[in-house]
């Protein structure tokens, strides 16, 4: 299938999980696809077995931002799609949030989306798509997640408000709220591997269709808004869960 022929996409966070999956999936579906990420090794590792550009570019710095613009800006004319993926998740139960902590959650999570979305603005091409990776935790109260569900929260309110003000260039721009899918990254909170199992068993079975999603499970609607199919969705939501958001008292 060849629907994003001719378009040019950037997947922030691209070497990992929900990024690397949809990373894949762009390039499979035609397009010409960027990857990036916080560390070298691992986003030329990534890029070398997709077979696509990798540049490394911490979200948190807005210099780094600049550089990365700059530098896709030597290899394209201008962008398609723009997939604000990069994201971390550190939880903390309310009492002992500390100021390190949240800045440094809401730097990655809401300011280096935003400021994503800024930087690539004038390299976006009039009709392109920007998707931003939210959560469903912006909506689920669940425990020791306060900061990284504002952090999503506060995207999917700039999401509405953007789609507002790019309609008048045809860029759509909406945001993806998944529930729990299995990807590295509740390994990079430091929970042992007998925690993450716990973790990942009591959010499956809390699950309407009893399974943690897959990355490829959302990499299936990045492509969908990406496309010339999603012509006319912007300022939108999709909850992508297995139904965690309709029934939060199963399980
Ligand atoms: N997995 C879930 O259940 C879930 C649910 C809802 C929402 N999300 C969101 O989905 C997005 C992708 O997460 P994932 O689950 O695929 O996790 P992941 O496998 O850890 O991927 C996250 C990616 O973002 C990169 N990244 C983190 N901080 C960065 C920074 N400062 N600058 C540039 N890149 C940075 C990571 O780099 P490193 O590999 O170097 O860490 C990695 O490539 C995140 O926004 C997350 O909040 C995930």
């Amino acid at each position: 299938m060849s629907k994003l022929e001719g378009k040019v996409a950037v997947v922030t966070g691209g070497n990992s999980g929900i990024g690397y999956a949809s990373a894949k999936e762009l390039k499979d579906q035609g397009a010409t696809v960027i990857i990036t990420g916080r560390n070298s090794e691992k986003v030329q590792a990534a890029a070398k077995e997709l077979g696509i550009t990798g540049i490394v570019a911490d979200v948190s710095r807005l210099s780094a931002i600049e550089h990365l613009v700059a530098q896709v800006k030597e290899e394209v004319a201008s962008v398609d799609i723009l997939f604000v993926n990069a994201g971390i998740f550190q939880p903390a139960p309310v009492g002992q949030i500390t100021e390190e902590m949240f800045d440094h959650q809401m730097g990655i999570n809401f300011k280096g989306a935003v400021f994503t979305t800024e930087k690539f603005l004038p390299l976006l091409s009039d009709g392109g798509s920007i998707i931003n990776l939210s959560s469903v935790n912006a909506y689920a109260g669940m425990p020791n997640t306060a900061v990284y569900a504002a952090s999503k929260a506060a995207l999917n309110a700039y999401t509405r408000t953007a789609a507002t003000e790019l309609a008048p260039r045809k860029i759509r721009i909406n945001a993806i709220n998944p529930g729990p899918i299995s990807t590295p990254i509740f390994g990079k909170t430091g929970m042992s591997e007998e925690q993450l199992t716990g973790f990942a068993t009591a959010m499956q079975n809390r699950v309407p269709l009893k399974r943690l999603g897959h990355p490829e499970d959302v990499a299936k609607l990045v492509a969908f808004l990406a496309s010339d199919d999603a012509t006319f969705i912007t300022g939108s939501e999709y909850n992508i869960d297995g139904g965690i958001g309709i029934n939060p008292l199963l399980g």
